[in-house]
Formats: structure tokens, sequence, C-alpha cells
């Protein structure tokens, strides 16, 4: 018997979409084609400039020349422990912390602690495309709690409750929310929080976009608003979004400490530390003030704005307002069997296709977000290409016969 070469596992992982798509957008730019890409989900700004220079002391100081302990530094647990209680009034211990790889690997290790082969998560689709293959890679099965444009993309604890059956271990809670920019009332995520309290259900929550909110929306930690959770919550977070920190590849997780422990213990075999130059860096940020954040902020909010504006006056097209992260969703699915000079995209995927193709102009279809009719546009970029892009698509898709 000749046995695969790659096991079931990994095989079924997919390629990130989103991934993907920025790729072959490069790849176009890097051939001499003038494409702007709406795909990645990273701010344009530079690290700011102290972060960067903790960073280089840190490659001076021979301690992290050396491996550290692998649920991260001392003192950067501390920060992150105070970053918590003074953002989100969440009081935690040092000792419910792991530093992880970025905020993807405290996604991967917070399944792989909780879950169990069987166990379901409750996830609201459209969803953020890691999350589907960590809670995989768990053994866990997800249930999609499907939302759509009529809502603003908010779930309601009714949805909630008929997707909830007795082998339903975790309820997943993003807001903001990549990849639809929705943001939860301080009301709402009460009322979600006390509905899983209710049910023993443990919470996910990824909170990476805590400081982008715009106009009368807000960040509420479902932590603190409802603490008849208990220890059944992990929080899931990053440098990231807030410092311009992509590269970098810090995040954390925080839970009860055996869950902190179990999670340390994988890492420990797994990635050990996270580098410490970029744990110094990281030190530096959570350690300083918000005042880079509420800069970026100011600039996504007037690009969000013009964007959300010119996409509604796409005939065809549907954006409900996003509150938060740097994304709009817009529903284009009145576009899709239209005809596009002689071609009629049936799926977003292929008119996103079409529209890169054509318009060189880089969209991620929804199919990538687990609900097909959709785009996701990041606002993450320069003013000027962001007008000329959504031009770009507002002038390739009013031509739909
Ligand atoms: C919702 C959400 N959570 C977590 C992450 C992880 O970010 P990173 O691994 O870069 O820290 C991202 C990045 O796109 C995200 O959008």
């Amino acid at each position: 018997m000749t046995r695969p070469r790659i096991s079931a596992r990994i095989s079924a992982i997919s390629e990130s979409a989103t991934l993907a798509v920025d790729a072959k957008a490069k790849a176009m730019k890097a051939a001499g084609r003038p494409v702007i890409g709406f795909g990645a989900g990273e701010p344009d700004f530079p690290t700011p400039g102290y972060i960067v220079e903790a960073a280089v002391e840190a490659c001076r100081n021979p301690r992290f020349h050396k491996y550290t302990p692998a649920g991260g530094l001392p003192e950067l647990k501390q920060a992150i422990a105070d970053k918590t209680l003074r953002d989100s009034g969440y009081r935690i211990e040092a000792a419910q912390v792991l530093v992880t790889n970025g905020g993807k690997q405290a996604v991967y290790e917070a399944f792989a602690t909780l879950l169990d082969p069987g166990d379901e998560v409750l996830v609201v689709a459209p969803y953020w495309t890691t999350y589907p293959e960590a809670i995989k890679l768990a053994g866990g099965v997800q249930v999609d709690v499907v939302t759509d444009e009529t809502t603003g993309y908010l779930a309601s604890v009714e949805q909630l409750e008929a997707a909830r059956t007795d082998r339903t271990k975790v309820l997943l809670f993003v807001s903001p929310s990549n990849p639809t920019g929705a943001v939860y009332s301080p009301e709402q995520v009460e009322a979600i929080g006390r509905w899983a309290a209710e049910h023993d259900l443990w919470v996910v929550t990824d909170e990476i976009y805590e400081h982008l909110t715009y106009g009368d929306a807000s960040f509420v930690s479902i932590a603190t608003a409802v603490p008849e959770l208990g220890d059944r919550v992990v929080v899931l977070n990053g440098v990231a979004k807030t410092y311009a920190m992509t590269g970098w590849r810090v995040g954390w997780l925080i839970g009860p400490k055996d869950v902190v422990k179990a999670a340390t213990n994988l890492q420990s075999h797994a990635t050990s530390n996270v580098s410490n130059v970029a744990q110094a860096a990281a030190l530096a940020a959570v350690a300083g003030d918000l005042s880079a954040v509420a800069e970026m902020r100011e600039a996504f909010d007037r690009r969000r704005r013009t964007m959300v504006r010119m996409l509604n006056e796409i005939p065809g097209v549907l954006c409900p307002e996003p509150k938060g992260a740097f994304y709009a969703y817009p529903s284009v699915k009145e576009l899709l069997g239209r005809d596009f000079g002689g071609r009629r995209p049936q799926t977003s995927a292929e008119l996103a296709e079409l529209i890169l193709e054509e318009a060189e102009v880089a969209l991620v279809p929804g199919e990538a977000f687990g609900t097909p009719g959709y785009f996701r546009l990041s606002y993450a970029l320069g003013d000027e290409d962001l007008v000329e892009g959504v031009s770009r698509v507002a002038k390739f898709l009013t031509q739909a016969r």
C-alpha cells in the first residue's frame, strides 16, 4: 500500500486566500503592472521610531542572545497585564499571559489547548480565514452562525442559541471584526456574554483591533463586561495592528493559569520563546502610550468614509458602514451573473479575478471568509491609491449589463 506523502490533517489546510490575493497582486506589480491592492491586512504606516530603537538596543544586550522563558519575557508579560487593565479594565496576573509568535499563534494555541475532537465552536460568518484551519487542526468542529449586510454583520443571541448543541464548547467572539469591520455595542456584548455564561461556554475573544473603532462605536472587552464568565475566557491580542508591527510577530494569549500553562507547554515544544528582539520592541510598544494608534486611527477613519461613500455610489454594490478595524465588506451579489464585456462571472471569486485582470485592482472575495457574494477591501493604504483603486473598480463594475 502506498501511503500519502502529505498527512490528511495537513493536506486539509487551505492556502490563506488573503495572502494568495496579495501574492498575485505583488507578482503583477513586479511584472510592471500598476496594480492597486486592497488585500493586505496591515497598516501602511512604519513602526514608530521609539519601538524600533528599543529593538536595536536589545540586539546589543547579551541576555537577548540566549534562550529566554518559552512563555515570554517576564517584564513583557507584566506590561501586557498592566496594559490589559489600562485598556479593558480587565485585571490579570502576569502568570495568565503567554507571549506568542503573533496573534496567529495565539489563535492556534487557544484552540489546540481547549478543544477535544468533536467539540463544537460557534463562529460568526463572515469570519477571518485563519480560524477554521486552527479549529480543524485541533479536531474541533466549526459551526457557522451566518450574518449579512442587513444586520451590519452582527449576530444575535437568538442566532447563537439556534446554533448551540450539547457539544458546543466555545464561542469565538471577534469585535471589531475582520473581515466586516462590525463592532458590537456594549449592550450586545453583555447580552452575548451573559448567554455564553448561562450555558457554561468558553469564550475565545480576539481583541486585536481593540484600538481601531470609529464614530460612536467603542470597544468593550467581553471579559470585563460579563464577570459571570468567570475564568472561562481566553483573550487573544497582539501588537501588529495597534503599533503597525505586523512583521515583528508578537501576540499574546490571556487565560486562566491552567490553560496558559498547558498552552505554554505546547509552545515550548513548537517554537520556544518569541524572538527576544521582537519581544523587547513589543515591550516598548505596550508600555508606551497610544498616540501612534490615535494618529493612524484618524487616517483610517478618513479613508473609511471615502471608501464607503464611493462603494455605495456603484450600482449593485451595497456596503454597510464598518465601525472598526480597517476593512469594508460590500455585497456584490446583485452583480453576479451579469455581462462584463462578454464575461459573466457567477461568483464573487470569479468577479474578483476579472477585476484584477481588467482593472488591475486586488480585492479579496467573500469566499475566503465563508460568505460568497462579497468583497473585502482593506482601507489601510494611501488616500490617493484608495481613490484611484475604488474609481477603477467603479468604472469596471458600471459596465455591467
Ligand atoms: C482578527 C485577527 N486576529 C488575529 C490576527 C493575527 O495577527 P498577527 O498574527 O499578525 O499578530 C489578525 C491578522 O490579520 C486578525 O485579522
